[in-house]
């Protein structure tokens, strides 16, 4: 079976309601958990790949890590760059026939990230890829200066839903990553864990007044960073701080009953494998098989894939609408 286009599982998502979920693939464990787990809760996946990915594994081996995944599974999967920096790395991606890809120019000037982004999707539509592309910073609500609540500041961090219009139409994107208090990593908020999911209603109902329909929209920075994993890998010899923080699941729900139709997580993929690998060490210190360690590792990682699917995107079930 090839891979599956992006925008074929965006459509079905947004009529099924539920979100996909985008993982993070850097080696052949993860990307078997992730895939053993879509293939038994009958789940279409995206997997994502970046820049860091791309340099640590090299890419031809993930393309053909992921032609085995593809060809040993019936799941619809589709592949798409995660934060890629240039038109460069995004032409790259496009032409190893990715099915989407994001360009991620949301630090350049406004003006400046509709130009780079137009860019790409004038290439990519020419070669059957859609684009993700990002407006808005992902600093964290613990930078929001205040701006949460406040949805029609234009100059802040987080995405304005006036101006996402005006970034859609310009740019021609197919999908927006946007910024409500959302970071990456395993320490995304201090004090009260929150998204501003009253600014992302706005913003889903601009795009959807200015005539874009149900337009799709990205949620990056959505590990929830279980407290029990962090708390394993300490008991394990590791040294997280004690203020890890992540996106409460039930703000992931709302998010994606809003139209958060893709939805980033790479940070408890980490954790979840961390957690499993310190435990096997810290148990058995005699081990040097990296089978014994990184099987486990493989496990931990797919019983939270299989739980961010069933209870939290709820995308499990769609595979074969
Ligand atoms: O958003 C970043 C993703 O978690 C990928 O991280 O650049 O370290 O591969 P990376
Ligand atoms: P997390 O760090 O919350 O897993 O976010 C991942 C992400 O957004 C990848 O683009
Ligand atoms: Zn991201």
């Amino acid at each position: 079976m090839p891979l599956t286009h992006t925008r074929e599982l965006f459509s079905k998502a947004l009529k099924g309601k539920y979100a996909l979920g985008a993982f993070n693939v850097n080696n052949m464990e993860l990307l078997q958990a992730i895939i053993e787990a879509c293939e038994e809760e009958k789940a279409p996946v995206m997997l994502q790949i970046s820049k860091g990915a791309r340099q640590y594994a090299n890419p031809v081996y993930l393309k053909k890590l992921i032609e085995a995944a593809v060809s040993l599974s019936t799941i619809p999967i589709a592949v798409h760059l995660d934060h890629g920096d240039s038109f460069e790395l995004c032409k790259e991606c496009i032409d190893e026939g990715f099915t989407s890809v994001m360009i991620d120019a949301s630090h350049e000037p406004f003006e400046k990230n509709v130009e780079i982004t137009k860019k790409v999707v004038e290439y990519a539509h020419k070669y059957n890829c859609v684009v993700e592309s990002e407006l808005g910073h992902l600093v964290g609500a613990q930078f929001d200066e205040g701006e949460e609540g406040g949805a029609h500041s234009v100059s802040g961090h987080y995405t304005n839903p006036e101006e996402a219009v005006k970034f859609v139409q310009e740019s021609g994107c197919d999908s927006l990553a946007v910024a409500i208090g959302n970071s990456h990593g395993a320490y995304k908020f201090k004090g009260e864990q929150h998204l501003d999911l009253e600014r992302l209603k706005l913003i889903k109902k601009a795009l959807m007044d200015a005539g874009m329909g149900d337009y799709p929209l990205v949620l990056h920075g959505a590990s929830s960073v279980p407290k029990e994993l962090a708390e394993e890998i300490n008991k394990y010899g590791g040294k997280l701080g004690l203020d890890t923080a992540g996106v409460p699941e039930a703000d992931i729900e709302v998010a994606r009953r809003t139209g958060c139709t893709k939805v980033n997580i790479d940070t408890d993929l980490r954790l979840a494998m961390t957690a499993a690998i310190r435990k096997v060490l810290w148990e058995n210190p005699k081990e040097f098989d990296p089978r014994k360690f990184l099987g486990p590792a493989r496990n931990k990682v797919k019983d939270l894939v299989r739980h961010k699917i069933k209870d939290v995107l709820c995308c499990a079930g769609h595979a074969f609408d």
